[in-house]
């Protein structure tokens, strides 16, 4: 026992990396240990946006061949949807960053739970496997930590296109007896996934389909440009009409995937957060603009080139308030981030989550490194405190996990973010990345 004190399901001994007595399960996580105080340095290039090469790789099922898709990140939501790719008959090898698919002329028309489970973005399939196949068959993906997060719109949709919906044993049956067909939908929000799915799906459906208030997002544009290189006719991809002309039969095709406006958000965030300064580049700074204003409302020093931007972060940021919308807002993903910094504002903020009715789990986190923050129905209020002192947080999510690991950029002592494999599913790299800028930080596996 060696004096440590025996914790209820703890290993008996101590593990000396983590100081000892952790439960047993801690044992084998992987954590991010941030030591604060080093300003971020350097210049940083981004990879392809997670949010599109998810999405791209499913719309490569409409059509039989080999297709090629370039910049895709090396992360495990890629991982994750190249099984859903092979359980359906494609092929999915990674060449670097490049992704060869081979698309078979009939895939297999479902998606089992333990793939749904993994990421919901599985849930895509079903639009494109319906304008393949006919049919699909999707297990329901349930709630998470963003709150019940329904796919009802998509289904909707789907419907008034002429599918039929039967849930049986969790699992989602959709046919199209008499094949899909063109209809005037109208979102009740502009949901990323339900405009996906419905462009999906409508890209080979018989004449034409509006979709009305559709997401804006430049990643669903990028979708759009990918699908239209396959010979897919569609008008108005970015803006909140988008009408698409169905057409018998798509080509395979290769497309590069346009950058992660979050990867380049999140290292603006950590530059900020470590009084530092970094380029970021290869990225649209445009897709970011709203982020970037309120960097600048912050006390940061925004300066913008075409494909790059610098941030320097102020010695004590401003208080800013904000509210997250679909694109062009601020983004819901570049909340905990912004938190993190405007938890060490000079001043009080006031955040609204618009998007999600809960993605607050990190703000307790949050507090345990000293922060003064409490939420209020959708409503985040963030009392800056001067400092922050690291201590072990839980990064219960992709983008919490950035942003606790953020918050150790600057925090007094070490920061120990555990499972933070959750990084792995957005951010290729990430820790590496904060080195070559500079930061003290190392990735603990145990
Ligand atoms: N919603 C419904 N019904 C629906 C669909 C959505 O009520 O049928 C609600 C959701 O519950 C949520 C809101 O509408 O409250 C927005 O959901 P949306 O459909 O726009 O989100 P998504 O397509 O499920 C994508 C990203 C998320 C990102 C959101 C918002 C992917 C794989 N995921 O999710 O990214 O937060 O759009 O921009 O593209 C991340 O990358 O960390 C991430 C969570």
């Amino acid at each position: 026992m060696r004096g440590t004190a025996r914790v209820p399901g703890s290993l008996p001994w101590g593990n000396t990396r983590f100081g000892g007595g952790l439960p047993y399960s801690r044992l084998f996580m992987d954590a991010i240990r941030v030591v604060g105080g080093r300003p971020l340095e350097g210049e940083l290039a981004v990879l392809g946006a997670k949010n599109a090469a998810l999405k791209h790789m499913v719309a490569s099922l409409l059509a039989p061949g080999t297709h090629r898709l370039d910049n895709v990140p090396d992360i495990l939501d890629v991982e994750i949807m190249g099984d859903v790719l092979r359980h359906v008959g494609a092929r999915c090898e990674r060449d670097g960053s490049t992704l060869h698919l081979e698309v078979p002329e009939r895939p297999v028309p479902e998606a089992p739970l333990e793939l749904v489970r993994q990421m919901r973005a599985s849930i895509l399939v079903l639009g494109a496997l319906l304008a393949r196949t006919g049919e699909a068959r999707v297990a329901l993906p349930g709630g998470d930590d963003f709150g019940s997060r329904p796919i009802d719109f998509h289904l909707d949709g789907l419907q008034q296109m002429g599918v039929h919906f039967d849930l049986v044993h969790g699992v989602l049956h959709a046919t199209a007896p008499n094949g899909i067909h063109g209809a005037d939908v109208f979102l009740e929000f502009p949901s990323v996934g339900a405009t996906e799915n419905l462009l999906l799906a409508a890209v080979l459906a018989d004449g034409k389909t509006t979709i009305g208030n559709a997401a804006r997002e430049p990643e669903l544009a990028d979708l759009a440009a990918y699908l239209s290189k396959m010979g897919a006719k569609i008008d108005g991809a970015g803006t909140s009409t988008i009408e698409i002309h169905g057409v018998p039969g798509l080509t395979a095709a290769a497309h590069r995937v346009v950058p992660d406006r979050l990867e380049a958000g999140t290292f603006a965030l950590a530059a900020a957060m470590s009084r530092g300064s970094v380029t970021v580049s290869e990225c649209v700074p445009d897709h970011s603009r709203m982020e970037l204003q309120k960097l600048q409302a912050a006390g940061c020093t925004v300066a913008v080139g075409d494909d790059w931007f610098t941030v320097t972060g102020p010695d004590r940021p401003l208080p800013v308030d904000l509210a997250t919308l679909p694109f062009p807002g601020f983004h819901t993903d570049m909340h905990p981030q912004m938190v993190s910094l405007l938890a060490v504002a000079d001043g009080t903020s006031i955040v609204t989550e618009n998007v999600y009715t809960a993605r607050f789990r990190y703000i307790g986190e949050l507090n345990r490194m000293g922060a003064d923050i409490v939420a209020d129905g959708q409503h985040v209020v963030v009392r800056g405190v001067e400092g922050l002192s690291g201590c072990e947080v839980d990064g219960c999510d992709i983008r919490a996990a950035a942003a606790l690991t953020i918050a150790g950029l600057r925090a007094d002592g070490e920061n120990l973010v555990m499972d933070a494999s959750h990084i792995d599913r957005g951010y290729q790299d990430f820790v590496p990345k904060l080195q070559s800028l500079g930061a003290n930080v190392e990735r603990l596996r145990s």
